[in-house]
């Protein structure tokens, strides 16, 4: 095999409680890539359609996850990526992540999978840190295993893979303005008093929990985050309405995607789901701010091979 097409999904980080370490993927939003063996020596991006990314590879996300892990082999070929990106760079669902994973995700396939998917991760967090300006894997974690997925560290890298209840659904609303994550990261506080500690790391176990036991009801009380939320909310222009109609609409919990400004919500069943998803297309269509929402289920695979 010379010659891969993938899909690479976007995912939401973070998941309420669980900053910088939970995430979850979706299964219909993401981009596609096509990663080809060439003679050359070296990793080339040869096309970009979608939106305005540079070409040059150590200024790519994708690139630099793809000659990370070109580094670590002693092969005398390269490669050939062409990123066909739908995820809005700066929207809160993994943009970064996914042209990260995709391209080590796809070199791995044509290499006859040389690497763990951990070792996948490895490589995608310099691409990952390349756009956030620091390196966490709570975006490319559930891209490349799927489902919902936890870091337990970073140095050395360990991945909890965690079960996904079935009737989850994701509805997201992504608002068309920009959050740089490495801005919406520097407004955080550096300290945390010990009371929102003991609250947030209780609501992320019961989250785990949750998961663990398809517990819907559970996962409504965990989905809360004392921590992160209050400061990036006033960020996003109509969260605290949007976050309260739809949980009053039957939303297990709404927060904020990553690092915005997408906004989340999680429901039990697709019809909840499509539910959320026209109370909060009511209550932005009245502002002037564009926005498209997704439905859907939680992508338990992950990366795919599309051909
Ligand atoms: N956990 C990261 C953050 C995700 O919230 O800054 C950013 O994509």
């Amino acid at each position: 095999m010379n010659e891969i097409k993938i899909f690479t999904p976007a995912t939401v980080a973070n998941v309420s409680c669980g900053f910088d370490v939970m995430g979850f993927c979706l299964d219909n939003v993401g981009d596609e890539m096509v990663i080809r063996k060439i003679d050359k020596k070296g990793v080339f991006i040869t096309k970009i359609e979608g939106f305005d990314l540079p070409f040059e590879a150590e200024l790519n996300v994708a690139g630099v996850s793809a000659l990370a892990m070109y580094k670590s082999l002693n092969i005398d070929f390269g490669f050939e990526i062409e990123i066909y990106k739908n995820i809005k760079p700066g929207s809160g669902i993994g943009s970064s992540a996914a042209s990260a994973v995709g391209s080590v995700f796809g070199m791995n396939e044509l290499l006859g999978r040389p690497f763990t998917k951990t070792q996948l991760t490895e490589f995608a967090i310099k691409g990952e840190a390349l756009a956030s300006k620091c390196e966490h894997a709570d975006n490319l974690a559930p891209a490349l295993f799927g489902g919902f997925t936890l870091v337990k560290s970073v140095a050395p890298l360990q991945i909890l893979e965690l079960p996904t209840p079935k009737d989850l659904y994701a509805t997201i609303i992504h608002p068309q303005i920009e959050i740089k994550t490495s801005e919406s990261r520097a407004i955080l506080p550096k300290q945390v008093p010990l009371g929102d500690a003991i609250t947030q790391w209780a609501n992320l176990g019961s989250l785990v929990h949750a998961l663990h036991t398809s517990n819907y009801n559970l996962i409504k009380d965990a989905l809360n985050d004392v921590v992160v939320e209050p400061h990036r909310s006033q960020l996003i222009p109509l969260f605290n309405e949007v976050k309260a109609a739809c949980i009053s609409a039957g939303a297990l919990g709404a927060g904020i995607s990553g690092s915005g400004p997408s906004i989340f919500t999680l429901s039990k069943g697709e019809k909840q789901a499509e539910k959320v998803k026209k109370v909060m297309q009511d209550i932005y269509a009245k502002s002037d701010i564009d926005f498209d929402i997704h439905v859907s289920k939680i992508n338990t695979q992950g990366v795919k091979i599309l051909g």
